[in-house]
């Protein structure tokens, strides 16, 4: 059965302009048709419908068109739910929602892709072009469901590019992104280095690239637009008349075919990267479950904590569609997250965090150097490491170093009370790498076979290029040489004894000096040999799990997994320079753990320190 339903009047009817101010805008924002064909998205429905719906965009402005078939999972029910309760709110909503054909012929899983379903799919695109033609829309926007639009301004930033074709640039769990910045001869991707530059906000704006998908605004005032096509005998035709050489003989695949059909009438396709529009899934393969597009989901959430501080609530009505992961201890017996009480804020990320990535980690208050005195250092007997100083500012350690020593100092105290074999430390500034919860087992797991082991780091800075043997039987763990942070480590009951028998309270050093000095990897001969007992078993894990949140000081910087695996440490005095600044830059943003603070009479440590 099919039901075709057009709310309200065309859009032609509202395309008449008020006219007679001198303003520079536009008076009415122009027409969008949206127009969305829907397979198996169940899963990614609610937040995509719910993103859309916050647009900062008049919705009378907006009409749908919509389509969903061969689809066996609740895509048609989420999408009803939303007909239901928003439709109205549009200009106006064309649907067609077949429940009854559920999958292609001779199909093996629904992320095939059969020469039947792209004639499908093709034909479906030209019917919604066409149909946006039909209604003199002033834009088409070709949008898929596994794509969320994050930011409010989404539609109002494209539209006023008043570009003939762009997307948005969306950004993905991985480098997958919804354009291309190279193609080859025979129209396949083709890597190149501007590709990374424009993921990576290297640069900004509206850049002409030779594909764009996924996600592509389609302004039909532009001259030549309307011949443009999805179908390839279409373009063959059209490329024939006019006389073009060579004819397109690449595949019939919907994106490309535009791409080409664009290209042939002088059309560029523009990529825009000037605000955080949103996240994208990347697609399932053949061989891939709705599992994988599942963890992608939680990945791009945590992402979302990461760059916005909040997954973006969803619609009312979809409420009840929302799951989390359930929480894992990584296998561990505690995981605990070290936070200022006065940092609220950082520990109201953390938990989200938790929650999207599912997480069950403990909070534990951290000692905060501001109420430090020297008297109660005097009383915990803290000595300071004779002849320590800041390697970089020469001077002595401050008070919030001494609160971060005694936060970690008193986890390993608490474990060996209360007998804990492992137990990950995390700090309250960190991202988490995708696949976090599976990598951390994983690494746990080949540590546990490999090695009787003390320490693993999960996030760290490595200060000196110097080799870093692999561990044995163990892909993703290497021995630590010299490294800073204390981002995120496992310790074992074994290393925290190693670590309390060294009694550092009496020759205190900043945490993340007294651990390389722990395992012997500690350049400084004279302090190394304070501690004459150096055998800590510390190991990293590679690539790192968790990496600073703010570690290019760039509020708008936006993960880079791949950069970031690449250590490179630099001997040279530049280097040298840089190794300063970083370690200036961890500590000034970690305020309480640099600014040379005045010590403070008075004041006695929070109650749960006390026990130190
Ligand atoms: C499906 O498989 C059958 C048997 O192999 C074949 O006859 C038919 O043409 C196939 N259908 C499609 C659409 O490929
Ligand atoms: C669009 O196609 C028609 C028919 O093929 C042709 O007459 C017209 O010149 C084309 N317009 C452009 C801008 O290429
Ligand atoms: C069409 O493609 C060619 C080759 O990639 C490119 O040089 C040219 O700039 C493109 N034209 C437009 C209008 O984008
Ligand atoms: C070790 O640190 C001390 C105190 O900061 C310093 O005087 C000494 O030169 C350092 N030694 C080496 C080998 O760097």
């Amino acid at each position: 059965m099919k039901k075709q339903v057009v709310f309200g009047l065309l859009l032609a009817s509202v395309l008449v302009f008020i006219s007679g101010q001198d303003d520079d805008d536009y008076l009415e924002p122009p027409t969008v048709l949206i127009a969305l064909l829907v397979r198996n998205k169940a899963h990614t429905l609610p937040m995509f419908l719910s993103y859309l719906e916050q647009q900062d965009y008049p919705k009378q402005r907006i009409a749908f068109w919509l389509r969903c078939d061969h689809s066996n999972d609740d895509s048609i029910d989420i999408l009803q739910t939303w007909l239901e309760h928003s439709a109205d709110h549009y200009h106006a909503v064309n649907y067609v929602l077949e429940p009854q054909v559920r999958s292609y012929e001779n199909e093996s899983s629904p992320y095939e892709w059969p020469a039947s379903r792209f004639k499908h799919l093709i034909a479906l695109k030209e019917e919604a072009f066409q149909y946006g033609r039909n209604i003199w829309a002033d834009f088409v926007f070709f949008l898929d469901a596994d794509v969320f639009l994050t930011s409010k301004d989404s539609l109002k930033t494209l539209t006023r590019l008043q570009l003939p074709i762009v997307a948005p640039m969306l950004i993905s769990e991985s480098l997958y992104s919804n354009f291309w910045c190279g193609m080859t001869e025979d129209y396949y991707y083709r890597r190149t280095d501007e590709y990374k530059e424009i993921y990576h906000v290297k640069k900004q704006g509206s850049f002409p690239v030779p594909m764009v998908h996924t996600a592509v605004l389609v302004n039909m005032n532009h001259k030549a637009i309307r011949n443009l096509t999805f179908d390839k005998n279409k373009l063959v035709e059209m490329q024939r008349s006019r006389q073009q050489e060579p004819l397109y003989d690449g595949p019939a695949d919907d994106i490309i075919v535009f791409a080409i059909s664009a290209n042939s009438s002088g059309i560029p396709l523009h990529i825009c990267n000037d605000i955080i529009f949103g996240y994208i899934l990347q697609p399932l393969e053949p061989g891939d479950s709705l599992d994988n597009d599942l963890q992608q989901l939680v990945n791009i959430r945590g992402l979302m904590v990461n760059d916005l501080g909040a997954v973006p609530p969803l619609l009312d009505y979809y409420k009840n569609l929302a799951k989390k992961p359930e929480k894992s201890k990584l296998s561990l017996d505690r995981i605990f997250m070290i936070n200022l009480k006065r940092r609220p804020e950082r520990r109201e990320k953390m938990e989200q965090l938790f929650e999207e990535l599912g997480i069950e980690a403990e909070y534990f208050p951290a000692v905060d150097g501001k109420e430090l005195t020297t008297d109660r250092l005097q009383e915990m007997g803290v000595r300071f490491l004779p002849g320590y100083e800041d390697p970089y500012h020469h001077r002595a350690m401050t008070m919030g170093e001494i609160g971060c020593f005694l936060s970690h100092y008193s986890i390993w105290v608490m474990m060996v009370r209360k007998g804990l074999k492992e137990v990950l430390i995390l700090e309250d500034d960190i991202r988490f790498e995708p696949y976090f919860r599976q990598n951390a087992v994983r690494v746990l797991n080949q540590a546990r076979g490999a090695v009787n082991y003390d320490l693993i780091y999960f996030g760290r800075k490595r200060l000196k290029e110097e080799s870093e043997p692999g561990v044995t039987n163990a892909d993703n763990l290497v021995h630590a040489g010299y490294s800073y942070w204390t981002l995120g480590y496992v310790i074992s009951l074994q290393g925290a004894l190693k670590l309390l028998a060294a009694k550092p309270l009496h020759k205190l050093i900043p945490v993340d000096e007294f651990l390389p000095l722990m395992f012997d990897r500690h350049p400084n001969n004279t302090w190394s040999e304070a501690f004459p007992k150096r055998n800590l078993v510390a190991l990293s894990a590679s690539p790192l799990l968790l990496y600073p949140i703010h570690y290019t000081g760039d509020s708008s910087y936006i993960s880079d997994t791949e950069d970031s695996q690449q250590i490179n440490v630099d001997t040279s005095e530049e280097g040298e320079a840089r190794l300063k600044s970083d370690r200036e830059q961890v500590f000034v943003q970690e305020e309480e753990c640099t600014l040379d603070q005045q010590l403070k009479l008075g004041e006695s440590l929070p109650k749960s320190h006390q026990e130190l």
